[in-house]
């Protein structure tokens, strides 16, 4: 079998299992007062130390989450109740290529008429326009929520410029969101350097377990809470804290900081091999996204004619799994909006796969790949596109 979808979720890390091996099954409440609770607390502040070292920030700047997609919703909601609330700052910017844990939730604040929602634009490689961000920012500043854009992209791999979006957006003092799911790991990521307000981060992308993240705010911006209950996390984020998960999370952090550079090399490496020869195997490829500045485990391509689902399953029949990249609701695949954004045509959007390598990929992976590739591309274009009429936005 190949995977090739570790942008979906990974492996567990070896260390970490070890971890958890040795540490579950413990009554663990960090929020009781009695030994055993404080044993937990112990583990968790020791935990949050070891994140906040190893992203260079303060501990009580990170909040312990369920996830990426919880992180978001509470940077995103959050942010913006508070900045509207006490500041009366209406209109919410995020890139058009938004993971939809981020587009959804300021869809939704937009869909009850408590915010505009703005899309920041994208070149044809999925990069944010700076320029127009700036024009944008000088225009209507006073009407700013928040900024939030991803790091790096999870279906094309484009890397944004974290850095200069928030130098722009600190000239107004509007806080910026930055989801770094996908980048944690395979991009350096040091916020002593990206002065981000707000980061979101997902421990099953890095080896940890589902079900554990943080979000990064900085000392001074509020948050509403979307949870309420018990005000665990200093009220940002209620419930019980899951003492384990944050001891697995942030042993997968450092490693994951710890080994970047290592890391990306090889999957770069591996990468660009896959690509030459998906290109030579199926000359017609168009491989998405930008060539350069993209995440070291990321290749995206359309095969023009070739229904994405339709090869997704003659791929996996073949053993080999990757993605289309796009959710799938209701049975029924939409084009991918972050494609739709950077100018493909719907039709073009949905004959594309996603291949995504991780610490266990080898080259036995793309071996397997090749293999097969030809034929599922020649058998999807000739199955056609089952949607050709009915693509919808
Ligand atoms: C960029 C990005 N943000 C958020 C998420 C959601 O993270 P989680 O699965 O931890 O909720 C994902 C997962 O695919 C992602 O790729």
């Amino acid at each position: 079998m190949a995977y090739l979808d570790h942008a979906a979720t990974t492996n567990l890390l070896p260390e970490v299992k070890q971890l958890l091996v040795e540490q579950l099954g413990a009554a663990m409440n960090p929020s009781s007062l009695h030994q055993s609770g404080r044993a937990a607390r112990q583990l968790v502040e020791e935990a949050r130390e070891r994140i906040a070292n190893s992203i260079k920030v303060r501990p009580a700047e990170i909040y312990f989450t369920s996830g990426g997609t919880e992180s978001d919703n509470i940077a995103i909601k959050g942010l913006h109740w508070a900045r509207n609330r006490n500041a009366n700052k209406n209109q919410i910017l995020i890139s058009s290529i938004e993971h939809h844990a981020v587009l959804d939730p300021a869809q939704w604040l937009a869909d009850r008429g408590e915010a505009q929602l703005i899309q920041i634009p994208v070149d044809a490689v999925g990069r944010i326009k700076l320029d127009w961000l700036a024009d944008k920012l000088e225009a209507d500043h006073e009407s700013i929520s928040l900024i939030s854009v991803m790091w790096a992209n999870n279906e094309v791999g484009t890397v944004q410029p974290i850095s200069e979006v928030q130098q722009l957006a600190e000239r107004y003092g509007i806080p910026v969101h930055s989801d770094a799911v996908q980048a944690l790991g395979a991009l350096p990521i040091d916020l002593t350097q990206s002065k981000v307000d707000a980061l979101s981060v997902s421990g099953h992308k890095i080896g940890s377990i589902h079900g554990t993240g943080f979000l990064m705010l900085r000392t001074g911006v509020k948050v509403d809470p979307v949870l309420h209950g018990g005000n665990q996390e200093r009220d940002v984020r209620s419930g019980t804290i899951n003492a384990v998960g944050a001891q697995a999370l942030a042993l997968a952090v450092e490693l994951a900081v710890a080994r970047q550079g290592a890391h990306s090399t090889r999957l770069s490496e591996l990468r660009d091999e896959l690509v030459a020869r998906v290109k030579q195997s199926v000359p017609d490829a168009v491989y998405n996204g930008d060539p350069v500045n993209r995440l070291p485990g990321n290749a995206h391509f359309s095969f023009h004619g070739a229904e994405g689902e339709v090869m997704l399953m003659l791929l996996d029949a073949h053993g080999v799994q990757a993605s289309t990249g796009s959710a799938c609701s209701a049975g029924i695949a939409q084009p991918s909006h972050v494609l739709i954004a950077m100018g493909l045509d719907p039709v073009k959007a949905k004959s594309s796969l996603r291949f995504s390598l991780g610490a266990h990929s080898s080259q036995t992976d793309i071996d397997q790949l090749i293999a097969v590739l030809p034929e599922v591309v020649s058998r999807a274009r000739a199955a056609g596109l089952v949607s050709d009429n009915k693509v919808s936005h």
